[in-house]
């Protein structure tokens, strides 16, 4: 079975799908820290180093690499996942079960101002231009995240109660 989980930066994909794969006993697989392996390089100095694009094209790579895998996993994605090219079929297409965590504008304001640093799309936005940079931002990406075959609203959810929701969906 593989379940991918689609959501704006810091809606806690990584620390659920990791939570997740612990309790249903499956692989975990985090696309970002794939990507890192693959090119011994942080994000954060791949888009310093080689651009946007760049990282795009590697993204969508390696989002299809991990699909052709023939076994179980539990697949978090980054934020811009599912909104470049044609990612967001490859995910619908290659999984069981692909979910959106939803989160909403202040709650991700509140959580991305605590750590900007190591994403490079909102390091250099200042703390009081962070909703309207999101507001606009989750604008262009939700109707993708919408393509997902679940949506589950995770706002003042801790991670063990979106794990067990999604337990509940599956
Ligand atoms: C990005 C989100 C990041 C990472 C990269 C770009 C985005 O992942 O893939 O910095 O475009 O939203 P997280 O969603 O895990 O922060």
């Amino acid at each position: 079975m593989k379940i991918v989980l689609v959501g704006y930066m810091a809606s806690g994909k990584s620390t659920v799908g990791r939570l997740l794969a612990r309790q249903l006993g499956v692989e975990f697989i985090d696309l970002d820290d794939y990507i890192e392996q693959h090119q011994k390089k942080s994000i954060k100095t791949i888009f310093s180093e080689k651009g946007e694009i760049f990282f795009r094209k590697l993204e969508h790579q390696m989002l299809a690499e991990v699909l052709e895998k023939e076994k179980s996993i539990i697949l978090s994605t980054g934020g811009g996942t599912p909104c470049y090219g044609t990612n967001m079929v490859t995910i619908l297409n290659q999984s069981d079960h692909s979910i959106y965590l939803n989160l909403s504008i202040p709650n991700l304001v509140e959580r991305i101002s605590k750590e900007k640093d190591n994403r490079p799309l909102v390091k250099n936005i200042a703390d009081e231009e962070l909703p309207e940079f999101i507001g606009k931002h989750l604008f262009e990406r939700r109707p993708y995240y919408l393509q997902a075959k679940h949506i589950l609203d995770c706002n003042n959810l801790d991670a063990e109660t979106v794990v067990g929701r999604i337990k509940e969906l599956l």
